[in-house]
C-alpha cells in the first residue's frame, strides 16, 4: 500500500501534500523541512539542484533556471549550463526532487496528481503529464489549480458550502479566476479564465525597476543586476506587504522603497486582473451579488493592494482560511485520493474521500472549419463550426455530421480549432491540428462524415474523423507536436541524491 500525493507545480514555488491517517490533507515538507520548494534549478558540478540556493542564484548566471512553467508545452529549449532542456524536462527535475523528498518522509508513493492552471492548453497539459513520467511519478490525473483549491476549501471549510463561489489565484507567474458552483463537496467550474503572464514575478520586476530608479537618483550610476537580484526584490516586496516603506542597502548606499509608489506601479496589473474578473462574471452569466464567497489562492494575494482590489471587485471580504500557497497542493492530495485506487486508503480515509465529488466543464470551444450555406446571402461561406461548446461537462464526447461538397470528392481537409468563444470567423480561432482524410472515389456529393471529439478527464482532446459509408477513419491524439524531451536516463544522471 502506497501513499497518494498532490503536487502543486508552481511557477515560482511548488508544494506537495498527502492524506493523513484520518483522511485529512496535510502538507509534506521537503528535505529542508520547508512547506514550499522554489521551482528553481541550479547546475553545480554536473548535478542539478532544486531549491532555495537555486532561487537565490536565479538570473545571476547561466547555471540557474526558473519560471519555466510559463513555457510548458512550447516547442522550445531552455539553456542550463551548456546543455539545453525542454520545459517538461526542467519540470521533471523539480518533480523528481519533490518525489524523493516525499518518499523520505512518508514512504512509497503509489499515485500522484499534479495541478495545472485552468487555461493550460493541450500541449501544456501533455507536457505536464510527460514531466511527471520522466520524474518517475505515477500520474493518472492532472487537475486544474482552481478546482483543487475549491475542493480543499469545500472539504475543510468548516461549514457546508452551497452556491456560487469564486477562486481568485494570483501566484508567482499566473493569474487565474474561476467561478464555481458548489453543492456540498460537489465542485463544478462554470467559468474560468487566466493570464499566463501576470503574477508576483511581475511585481518583483517592478521592485527592481524602482530600485534602479532610486539608485540612479542617489548615486547617478546604473545599478548592476547582480547588486540587486530578483530574489532581493522578492524579499523587499514581501516586506512591503507588511510595512509602508523599506530601506535597502546596496553597495553601501541606502535607498528607500515605498509601498505607495509600489502600489502606483502595480496598479495597471491589478486593473488587468479586475477586468478579467468582470468579464468572467459575464461569461458565467452571473452578477457579483450572486457570489457567496471568494477563495484566495496564491502568495501574491498577500499584497495589501491585491487584497483591497479583491474586496472592491467582489464587494465582500474574501475567504482565506489556510496558507494561501499550500491550498492547491492540499486540494490535489484530496483529488488524488478521490480519483485513485481506493485500495491505497484505510477505512477512515475511504469514508472521508467518499464525501468528495468533482465535475468540471470545458473552458474553451473546439470545432472545425466547414463550408456553410448562407441562405440569406445565397452563398457558401468558409467558417468555424463548433463541436464541443465551452461549458460542456467533462469528460465529454460529441459527434457532428459534415458532408462532402462535390461529386467524386476523394479527400477532405480537416482543421481542429480552439477558441475562447463560439467564433465563426476562422481568423479568430487557433488551429490546433491540420490534416486530411482520403475518401473512396466515384461518389455523389453529400457523403456523410462523422467528426467525434473526445475530451478526457485530464482535458486532453482526442478526435476521430470517419467516412460513414466506407468506415474509413482518421484518429488524432492531440499531443505535443514534437516530443522534444530528453530521455529519463539523461535527466537521471543529473539528479541530486
Ligand atoms: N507576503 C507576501 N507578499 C507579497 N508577495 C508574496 C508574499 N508571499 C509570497 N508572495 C509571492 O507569491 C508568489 C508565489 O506564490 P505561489 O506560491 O502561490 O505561486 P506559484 O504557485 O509558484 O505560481 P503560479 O500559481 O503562478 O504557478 C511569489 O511571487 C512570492 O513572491
Ligand atoms: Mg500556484
Amino acid at each position: 500500500m502506497g501513499n497518494v500525493i498532490g503536487i502543486d507545480l508552481g511557477t515560482t514555488y511548488s508544494a506537495m501534500s498527502t492524506i493523513d491517517e484520518t483522511g485529512r490533507p496535510k502538507i509534506v515538507t521537503n528535505s529542508e523541512g520547508k512547506n514550499i520548494t522554489p521551482s528553481c534549478i541550479l547546475l553545480t558540478e554536473n548535478k542539478l539542484e532544486v531549491g532555495e540556493e537555486a532561487r537565490r542564484m536565479l538570473g545571476l548566471d547561466d547555471n540557474t533556471c526558473g519560471r519555466f512553467k510559463r513555457e510548458m508545452g512550447k516547442n522550445i529549449k531552455l539553456k542550463l549550463g551548456n546543455k539545453e532542456y525542454s520545459p517538461a524536462d526542467l519540470s521533471a527535475v523539480v518533480l523528481k526532487k519533490l518525489k524523493q523528498d516525499a518518499e523520505k518522509s512518508i514512504g512509497e508513493i503509489s499515485e500522484a496528481v499534479v495541478t495545472i492552471p485552468a487555461n493550460f492548453n493541450n500541449e501544456a497539459r501533455e507536457a505536464t503529464m510527460d514531466a511527471a513520467k520522466i520524474a518517475g511519478l505515477n500520474v493518472q490525473y492532472i487537475v486544474n489549480e482552481p478546482t483543487a483549491a475549491a475542493l480543499y476549501y469545500a472539504f475543510e471549510g468548516g461549514h457546508e458550502l452551497g452556491g456560487i463561489y469564486a477562486v481568485y489565484d494570483l501566484g508567482g507567474g499566473t493569474f487565474d479566476i474561476s467561478i464555481i458552483q458548489v453543492n456540498g463537496q460537489d465542485v463544478d467550474v462554470i467559468a474560468t479564465n487566466g493570464v499566463q503572464v501576470l503574477g508576483g514575478d511581475d511585481f518583483d520586476n517592478i521592485i527592481i525597476e524602482m530600485a534602479k530608479e532610486k539608485y540612479k537618483e542617489v548615486t547617478g550610476e546604473t545599478l548592476a543586476s547582480e547588486d540587486f537580484t530578483k530574489s532581493n526584490a522578492e524579499e523587499e516586496k514581501k516586506s512591503l506587504s507588511k510595512r509602508e516603506k523599506v530601506t535597502v542597502r546596496i553597495n553601501r548606499q541606502i535607498i528607500e522603497l515605498t509601498k505607495k509608489e509600489f502600489e502606483e506601479k502595480i496598479a495597471y496589473l491589478i486593473t488587468q486582473a479586475e477586468m478579467l474578473c468582470e468579464s468572467t462574471f459575464d461569461e458565467a452569466k452571473i452578477s457579483v451579488s450572486d457570489i457567496k464567497g471568494v477563495f484566495l489562492v496564491g502568495g501574491s494575494t498577500r499584497v495589501p493592494a491585491v487584497l483591497q482590489s479583491v474586496k472592491d471587485t467582489f464587494k465582500q471580504e474574501p475567504i482565506s482560511t489556510v496558507n494561501v500557497d499550500e491550498v492547491v497542493s492540499l486540494g490535489a492530495a484530496l483529488y488524488a485520493a478521490y480519483k485513485g485506487d481506493k485500495a491505497n486508503l484505510n477505512t477512515v480515509q475511504k469514508k472521508a474521500i467518499e464525501q468528495i465529488s468533482v465535475t468540471e466543464s470545458t473552458s474553451k470551444c473546439f470545432g472545425t472549419e466547414a463550408i456553410v450555406r448562407n441562405e440569406a446571402r445565397n452563398s457558401d461561406e468558409v467558417m468555424n463550426t463548433i463541436i464541443i461548446r465551452k461549458g460542456e461537462k467533462i469528460p465529454c464526447e460529441k459527434t457532428s455530421s459534415y458532408f462532402t461538397s462535390h461529386e467524386g470528392q476523394t479527400r477532405i481537409k480537416i482543421k481542429i480549432t480552439e477558441s475562447v468563444a463560439p467564433e465563426e470567423d476562422m481568423n479568430f480561432v487557433k488551429i490546433i491540428w491540420e490534416g486530411e482524410l482520403d475518401l473512396p472515389p466515384d461518389r455523389p456529393a453529400g457523403q456523410e462524415l462523422l467528426f467525434t471529439y473526445k475530451y478526457d478527464d485530464n482535458q486532453i482532446m482526442k478526435c476521430k474523423f470517419v467516412d460513414k459509408e466506407s468506415g474509413k477513419e482518421k484518429k488524432v491524439e492531440l499531443s505535443m507536436a514534437n516530443n522534444n524531451s530528453n530521455t529519463a536516463s539523461e535527466i537521471e544522471e543529473f539528479l541530486v541524491e
